[in-house]
């Protein structure tokens, strides 16, 4: 054996101890950037040091600024944990460090791809023929997305965006509803369509896009139109009336994406997969792997329902690059990337470790337990529900008080059993929860309950 590789089974051990550390560590970071930044800033050598040395100290170094994300305890924003397969193959890959490009490169990592790309389409209950691309997350699937649904509203009127640019082109509109996710409009400044130019739709109290808004929004605008539809709002969970939208967007005919980056799971849950009434008739959907399914960072996937209009966006060649003359499709023709990881491998390990039934009993495990965290939360006269509690997301205020809320969330975090983040909910501060990890049981979802009321108790004492 090749001894300057021994630090690779030094990395699995330093990994190993930290994830059978998960369940019982602090699960905030619990050193400051300043002491961070103390402890990392080592100077840069000119002779470069032995990579064992280098990889145990980093890892010690950096341990108190890790979160538990990846444990039984997070709440915060919508962070999925990490599959022991997932992991695995995620190491490999970079073990492998193969250009992810397409079978030129790798043909064994392109169809590891491939076969991924199969599974999403038949777990979601997609069409077959939808192109798959892999990206680095949601908002690089909106991207690529939204750049198909450009490519394919502008060709529709007679003109080509990919040689012509967008001086000159149709009046393109973007449409959205008042709770889009932020990368919505980040997307759309990136593709130069402008984010303050969105026709935004109102929404219900839950967030969701009202279908006779958008009738209205739709009609005012003689031109290529792009819905941007929602499963899943990031506070509340809540879905978008999909049937309806996508029913207004074919009489428009406007396209129709759908930001699901963690709701269109739902769809594996035949309890849930009612949310998402219609999905399958949109035009584009963006989700994420690093979210719901548990794949560590990064994995996003960007589904377009006609691949060629994907392809017709993204792929490029070059004269030291023959054309695709494979049946399997490259990722350098269906994300906005060149070289890249082939990301999907951990996706492969994640599904293939569940299996159908294990993605089914993921997403409905992490409903249950946000349901079972909501009830016991209710229970107490001074924590108030205030959205509907349909997938993983629960949003809770205490005392009637944004001050109150406030010191509360500020307590859980520095008590260290468990971790949820705060937002503006209809103008109030609320604490945001959100289970999204593998490891949550209804112990964790009780034992987090019972901490947050003991934090809420100690705060209005
Ligand atoms: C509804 C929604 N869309 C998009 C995103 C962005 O996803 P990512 O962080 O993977 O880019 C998020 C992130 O939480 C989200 O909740």
């Amino acid at each position: 054996m090749d001894d300057r590789y021994d630090v690779l089974a030094d990395a699995a051990r330093l990994g190993r101890e930290f994830v059978d550390g998960l369940a019982e560590r602090h699960v905030g970071a619990t050193a400051g950037v300043a002491e961070l930044r103390e402890r990392l800033a080592r100077p840069l050598t000119a002779a470069g040091e032995d990579p064992r040395v280098v990889i145990a100290e980093l890892a010690a170094d950096a341990d108190p600024g890790l979160t538990a994300s990846a444990g039984p305890r997070y709440f915060g924003f919508v962070v999925g944990g990490a599959l022991p397969a997932a992991v695995a193959a995620d190491w490999l890959t970079s073990a492998w460090d193969q250009n992810g490009g397409g079978t030129l490169t790798t043909p064994g990592l392109a169809v590891v791809e491939a076969v991924a790309a199969d599974w999403v389409r038949d777990l979601l209950g997609l069409a077959p023929e939808c192109g798959v691309g892999f990206v680095t997350g949601c908002q690089m699937a909106h991207v690529t997305c939204l750049a198909a649904a450009r490519h394919a509203v502008l060709a529709d009127a007679g003109w080509n965006v990919e040689t012509d640019g967008l001086q000159g082109a149709p009046s393109l509109r973007v449409v959205a509803g008042a709770h889009a996710h932020i990368t919505i409009a980040r997307a759309c400044r990136i593709l130069g369509l402008g984010a303050d130019t969105i026709r935004v739709v109102p929404a219900d109290a839950e967030g969701r896009m009202l279908p006779g808004e958008l009738g209205v929004a739709l009609g005012e605008h003689d031109g290529p139109q792009i819905v941007c539809a929602q499963a899943g709002e990031v506070n509340t969970g809540a879905f978008d009336p999909l049937e309806e939208i996508v029913g207004l967007c074919r009489a428009s005919r406007a396209w129709c994406h759908v930001d699901g980056a963690f709701g269109l799971w739902a769809a594996v849950d035949p309890a849930r997969r009612h949310l998402l009434r219609g999905f399958e008739q949109a035009d584009s959907w963006a989700t994420d792997g690093h979210k719901w399914l548990n794949v560590p960072y990064d994995c996003g996937i960007a589904i377009v329902a006609d691949a060629a209009r994907q392809r017709g966006a993204m792929a490029s060649t070059a004269d030291y690059i023959p054309a695709n003359d494979s049946d399997v499709p490259w990722g350098v023709e269906s994300t906005p990337e060149f070289s890249r990881r082939a990301r999907a491998v951990p996706l492969y390990a994640a599904l293939r470790a569940l299996g159908r039934d294990g993605v089914r009993d993921l997403v409905a495990g992490c409903c249950a337990h946000a349901q079972r965290m909501a009830a016991r939360l209710d229970a107490h006269a001074a924590a108030e529900i205030l959205n509907e509690v349909v997938l993983n997301q629960v949003l809770v205020r205490f005392a009637g008080s944004d001050e109150v809320t406030d010191a509360v969330i500020e307590r859980v975090q520095r008590d260290g059993v468990c971790w949820a983040g705060g937002s503006r909910w209809h103008g109030v501060i609320v604490m945001r929860i959100s289970v999204s990890g593998w490891q949550t049981t209804a112990a964790d979802a009780d034992r987090s309950a019972d901490a947050i009321l003991a934090a809420l108790d100690a705060v209005t004492a």
